[in-house]
Parts: C-alpha cells; sequence; structure tokens
C-alpha cells in the first residue's frame, strides 16, 4: 500500500491517480488503428474488460468486404469485431480480470500466449470447458512480466485463428525507455479470393507449411500507411500471429535495435538488419527514422529458408512509412536493460527429448499427419514433473522444415541449436527449430498444472504436433 504525506489534499491525490489511469490508456501511440479496449475498474492495479467473440465483417481490400470472426470490446455497445482484437494494455503486477462471451456459432477459448497465467486461466481444453456459443466464461490472472503478449482460442486454432480471432496484451514496466512514439503490431497474412472474401480452399500445401495467405496484414491492414517524424526513435513491438508465414523485416537503410523477445526486455540490445519472426515468437526493436520530408520507406518481409524449397517470391511489402516534421530531441537510452536469465544446469540435470514428425499426405485427398514422439494429440503420454524442478528439453525436427515449438505457463532460456550457443540471450516461450536440427533449452517448471507445448504452425498443432507437461507438487 503506497502511504501518501498527511498534507496532501484531497485534490490533489484524485489528480495523481486520475493521470495515472490516463498514462496507462494513452501510453501506446496510434499504430495503423489497434483499438484500447475500455478498463471498467478505475483503480490502479486492476484491469477490467469486456471481451466478446462473434461474426463480423472487415474489409482486407478494397474489392469487397470479408466475412470475418473477431473480437469486440462488450463495454461499448456499438463497438465492432475488429481484427485485430482490441489491444489490451496493462501494468506489471497488475490484475486483469476477462469477461469473456462466446457469440459464435461454435465453442472457443481464449489462451494468453506467453502470460504466466494460473493454470485454470490458460485457456485450453484441458484446463477449462470450451465456451459454448451464447457462453461465459472470467479470466482472472495477474501478470507479472512486463512484455508483449497476445490472445487467441485454443479451439480448432487453425480455422479460427485464420478467421481473425487474435489480439494484443502489452504489460508496461521494466526500463524507462525515451522514444518518439511506442507502437504495436500484429503481423499476419490471410488467404483472399479475388472478390476479397476468406477463401475456404485449404489445399494440401496449406496443411503442410501452415496456410499460406496471398495478402499480408499489419494490424489487420494490407498496405498500411505510418506517418512518422524525421528523426525519431520508435519503439516497434511485433507479434506475428499468421499460422504458417515466417516474416522476415527489413527496413531499406535502417536496422533494427533488438531490445526484447518474448519474455520481456534483453540484458543486452543488439543490432539486426533482417528481424526474423516465427509464428507467435514477439519482438520489440527500437528504430531511429531517417528520411527527408514527404520521403517513404515501405517495412517489408524478405524470403527465410523455413523448409520443403518453397521458392523465394521476392520482397513483399508490409507497411509503408512516410516522413513529416521533426522529432524533439530524446534522452539517453537506460545504462541497463532487463535482468539476464539465469538457470542452473549441470550435468544431472535431466534431459527430455522430443522429436518433432510428420508425413507428407500419402495420396490425392489425403491429408499430411504430425508427431511428437512418433505419436500423434492426444494419444502423446505427457510429461510428468513437479513446479520448480530444472530440466533441459532437446528438441528435434526430423523434418524438411522449420517449426515454432511453444510451451505454456512458464519462459525457457536456449541453450544451444546443434550445439552452438546463440549469441543473444533473452527468456522465451516461442522458438523456431530448424529444419534436422536439434535445439536445447533450459526451464525451471512454473505453477501446477496441465501445460500445452506444440508446434505454433497452427495446421500442425491441430493434426498431432501437440502434447502436455503436467505438473504437481511432490508428495
Ligand atoms: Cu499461442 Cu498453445 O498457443
Ligand atoms: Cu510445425
Amino acid at each position: 500500500m503506497t502511504r501518501f504525506p498527511g498534507r496532501w489534499s484531497p485534490v490533489v491525490l484524485l489528480m495523481v491517480i486520475a493521470s495515472c489511469g490516463a498514462e496507462r490508456n494513452t501510453a501506446l501511440s496510434e499504430s495503423l488503428g489497434l483499438v484500447p479496449i475500455a478498463d471498467l475498474d478505475p483503480a490502479p492495479g486492476v484491469v477490467e474488460v469486456e471481451l466478446v467473440a462473434g461474426p463480423g465483417q472487415t474489409r482486407y481490400l478494397v474489392d469487397g468486404p470479408a466475412e470475418v470472426w473477431g473480437y469486440r470490446d462488450g463495454a461499448r455497445a456499438d463497438s465492432p469485431v475488429t481484427v485485430p482484437g482490441p489491444l489490451i494494455e496493462a501494468s506489471e503486477g497488475d490484475t486483469v480480470i476477462v469477461h469473456f462471451t462466446n457469440h459464435l456459432p461454435e465453442s472457443t477459448t481464449i489462451h494468453w500466449h506467453g502470460v504466466r497465467v494460473p493454470n485454470a486461466a490458460d485457456g485450453t481444453p484441458t484446463t477449462q470447458v470450451e465456451v459454448p456459443p451464447g457462453g461465459r466464461f472470467d479470466y482472472r490472472f495477474t501478470v507479472d512480466d512486463a512484455g508483449t503478449f497476445w490472445y487467441h482460442p485454443h479451439v480448432r486454432g487453425d480455422v479460427q485463428v485464420e478467421r481473425g480471432l487474435y489480439g494484443m496484451l502489452v504489460v508496461r514496466g521494466g526500463p524507462e525507455i525515451p522514444v518518439t512514439a511506442d507502437r504495436a503490431f500484429v503481423l499476419d497474412d490471410v488467404k483472399l479470393e479475388a472478390t476479397g472474401m476468406l477463401s475456404e480452399r485449404i489445399d494440401s500445401l496449406d496443411l503442410m507449411l501452415g496456410r499460406q495467405g496471398n495478402v499480408i496484414l499489419a494490424n489487420g491492414r494490407a498496405g498500411g500507411k505510418l506517418d512518422v517524424q524525421i528523426g525519431a526513435r520508435e519503439r516497434w513491438r511485433f507479434v506475428n500471429s499468421a499460422n504458417g508465414r515466417y516474416f522476415n523485416l527489413r527496413l531499406p537503410g535502417h536496422s533494427f535495435m533488438v531490445i526484447g523477445w518474448d519474455g520481456g526486455i534483453l540484458p543486452e540490445p543488439y543490432a539486426a538488419d533482417t528481424l526474423l519472426i516465427a509464428p507467435g515468437e514477439r519482438y520489440e526493436v527500437l528504430v531511429d527514422l531517417a528520411g527527408t520530408p514527404g520521403e517513404t520507406l515501405t517495412l517489408e518481409t524478405i524470403h527465410y529458408d523455413r523448409g520443403h524449397n518453397i521458392p523465394d517470391p521476392g520482397p513483399k511489402p508490409v507497411f509503408r512509412i512516410r516522413f513529416a516534421g521533426r522529432a524533439a530531441a530524446l534522452g539517453p537510452l537506460p545504462a541497463s536493460w532487463g535482468p539476464i536469465p539465469e538457470i542452473s544446469i549441470g550435468p544431472t540435470t535431466p534431459t527430455r527429448s522430443i522429436v518433432l514428425g510428420e508425413q507428407e499426405a500419402s495420396g490425392p485427398g489425403e491429408e499430411p499427419s504430425f508427431f511428437i514422439n512418433d505419436l500423434a494429440f492426444p494419444n502423446v503420454p505427457p510429461i510428468l514433473a513437479a513446479p520448480g524442478d530444472v530440466e533441459i528439453w532437446s528438441v528435434r525436427s526430423a523434418t524438411e522444415m522449420d517449426h515454432p515449438f511453444h510451451l505454456h505457463g512458464m519462459f525457457f532460456k536456449v541453450l544451444d541449436v546443434d550445439g552452438v550457443a546463440p549469441l543473444h540471450h533473452g527468456w522465451k516461450d516461442t522458438v523456431n527449430v530448424p529444419q534436422n536440427a536439434t535445439l536445447r533449452f533450459a526451464v525451471r517448471y512454473g505453477a501446477a498444472g496441465r501445460w500445452m507445448y506444440h508446434c505454433h504452425i497452427l495446421e500442425h498443432a491441430e493434426r498431432g504436433m501437440m502434447a502436455e507437461l503436467v505438473l504437481s507438487p511432490k508428495l
């Protein structure tokens, strides 16, 4: 409890409280139209929202509207369903309460990807009963880690996420970083027919690679535009919500200063000319924007060889940047960044071996299959362990393609890929396991419960490449 000095008048206290609230709601700069959700609880430390999933319309292309599924802010009577859903903002340590209503024609859940929620709020079909059409469910958790997270269904994920059910959750905290603008971008792609409608056709390549879209979206828009100031230092937070597309970002003439990953701010930022973001991953970068008045620049995604000999389609635009006005000078960057991920392992630390496998479709009309240790979910035996145990996971892609591997409910630290230690360190919950390679990470297990792990190519997860880690206290 904060104790205010007795000489403060109630009016001053009210102003202090009001400005805290305002800060939380206005902190993110508008970026291609992400709409913040209304916080129904004025108390600091509590974010309480009404989230509704339902059918709606959006316009990805000028040619015509697309029928989508999306989330809307249930506290605003006429708010439309949007893709992405409303932006949820909180501060480190806040309690988040989400009153969820399902207006979809089928059952669903919400998973808070990356947030260390209590198991009952994890939103998977083994931690809760699916919310039926017309049903309600309350999610309640505290956000203990500052960072960039996202939310999406965990029922028929390949279909429900592709139709537009996803949104971002930003948790503020960590070092003060002076920037001209702090923006959030959810990257996705959609497969559209010439009419502008979402395609219902799924071919075997879609199942093999994760559905490949023909239109690239940033915050639900194709060909979006962003106005920036010359000389601005901007903070950009990215989530890749695509079923299967890897984004490999490049901003010509600029480099990214990578400051954060899935689990928050890194101990040591690093510079990168390209930024690879696999499905499910998050990255935070600083960009020093140089340009002249009226000049435009394009953030693009370039080819990345994720396997199965996918041809290079050339660079594709993600959004355009226009320069106008000049940015005010900013204070210096912080002297120290995030905490160093420490986890002590030794020769006796147990190792779990996880082999990701696939089998191509055996013929026309057949579907490919995906495995963990040669078995398909729900037939994979769960990993059994106790909260707080430290173990190593050795995850091998025994396939001709990369798989973004996600573990619910806790963060891990990558040790090596085929024996080579990574150059940069930070906490991850989703990591790309390259084709025909073995990635090892160390993890200290979190809270008791059933925690899913799976490939975040949603077609793979829903066709077997998924399993559970079951943590129960030692007796
Ligand atoms: Cu982002 Cu199990 O999911
Ligand atoms: Cu996969």
